[in-house]
């Protein structure tokens, strides 16, 4: 068979996927993916992988490729429900290091190992121990975007999606939450427990700005803000949602608002747009730059050569499960 003959045979076997993202991605762009695509497909059976991808993943990963999306709560639950002998983390790396968390004795891989966070990179396990020295009997909530250096340090962990019901679940007046400020604040502003916050940001959330989403309900009627809690106090202000990413998708679904705009990274509007075709999504959107380092190409490669691997040391991975697995246990 030719080359021409075999993106024939590509084409014509991932056309029921390219319905799904056809109001995202141009038909001439289509070909270049869908190569990969059934290519991909083909190998994740021969490997026995689950694909595990994050809502801020393109959609010819997010709708073609993955066999579970979410938030990271969901793909922390969905990881520690596989019986897949090898899973991809189509997300960044403490997103693949959770899952290595809950599978220890699963191949876990992220197809680029440089696909990091700026919140994870905001904080040290040496930082966490200079907290507990200064707030002695104070619980340490830690967000998922961390190392499990970090989470070992720490009492439990916490998402977007569960963070105020973790922060309760303790029953102390004060804890500690990091490393994200805002997110501590949001937090902060839903319970009685005090906060004590670290002074971490998500790169990509703290560049949206409140005036410019006023500009944006000026300039749009009947116009729906919803954004993530990792925004700035004044931007989460402005918006008639807050919420995780699966939260903000669950809204759109659910309330079918005429315009929506999402105070969140690029791909977010494209995957739920690609479902949802009859809401308009206005899109000021902001690049994650590490979650755009995984391609259909390198899933193709790390499942090919089964690496990079997520590896974490036994000593600190047993303390970081714990404070994993004291988030699953509560819920949310
Ligand atoms: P979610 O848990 O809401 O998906 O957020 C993860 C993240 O990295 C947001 O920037
Ligand atoms: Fe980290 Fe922000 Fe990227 Fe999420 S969007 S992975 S918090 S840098």
């Amino acid at each position: 068979m030719n080359l021409n003959q075999a993106l024939t045979q590509d084409l014509a076997r991932v056309a029921p996927l390219y319905e799904r993202v056809k109001t995202v991605i141009p038909d001439v762009e289509w070909p270049i993916h869908a190569r990969y695509v059934a290519a991909i497909n083909d190998l994740k059976a021969d490997r026995n992988a689950v694909i595990l991808a994050h809502n801020y993943q393109t959609p010819e990963i997010f709708h073609c490729v993955a066999d579970i999306t979410g938030d990271s709560l969901a793909l922390a639950r969905q990881a520690a429900a596989t019986d897949a002998e090898v899973i991809v983390l189509a997300g960044v790396h403490f997103m693949a290091e959770t899952a290595k968390l809950l599978n220890p004795g699963k191949v876990v891989l992220i197809p680029d190992q440089r696909a990091g966070c700026s919140l994870a990179e905001s904080i040290t396990a040496a930082d966490i121990r200079e907290l507990r020295r200064r707030y002695p009997d104070t619980p340490v909530v830690t967000y998922v975007n961390t190392s499990a250096a970090v989470k070992a340090e720490s009492d439990v962990c916490c998402t977007s999606g569960n963070a105020v019901e973790v922060v309760e679940s303790l029953g102390r007046d004060e804890v500690i939450f990091l490393p994200d400020e805002y997110l501590a604040n949001y937090v902060a502003q839903q319970t009685d427990v005090r906060i004590i916050p670290w002074q971490g940001h998500c790169e990509v959330h703290e560049r949206f700005t409140a005036p410019e989403l006023e500009q944006y309900r000026a300039d749009f009627d009947d116009l729906t803000i919803i954004a993530h809690p990792e925004c700035p106090p004044d931007v989460l202000g402005v918006a008639d949602f807050v919420g995780s990413t699966a939260q903000m998708q669950a809204y759109v679904h659910r309330e079918r608002p005429r315009r929506v705009l999402m105070v969140t990274e690029c791909s977010m509007s494209d995957n739920v747009a690609a479902d949802v075709r009859d809401v308009e999504f206005i899109r000021p959107c902001n690049l994650c730059p590490h979650m755009k380092r995984i391609t259909l190409a390198n899933i193709y490669e790390a499942l090919e050569s089964l690496e990079p691997r997520i590896e974490i040391d036994p000593g600190i991975a047993e303390k970081a499960r714990k404070a994993v697995e004291r988030m699953l246990a509560i819920g949310g």
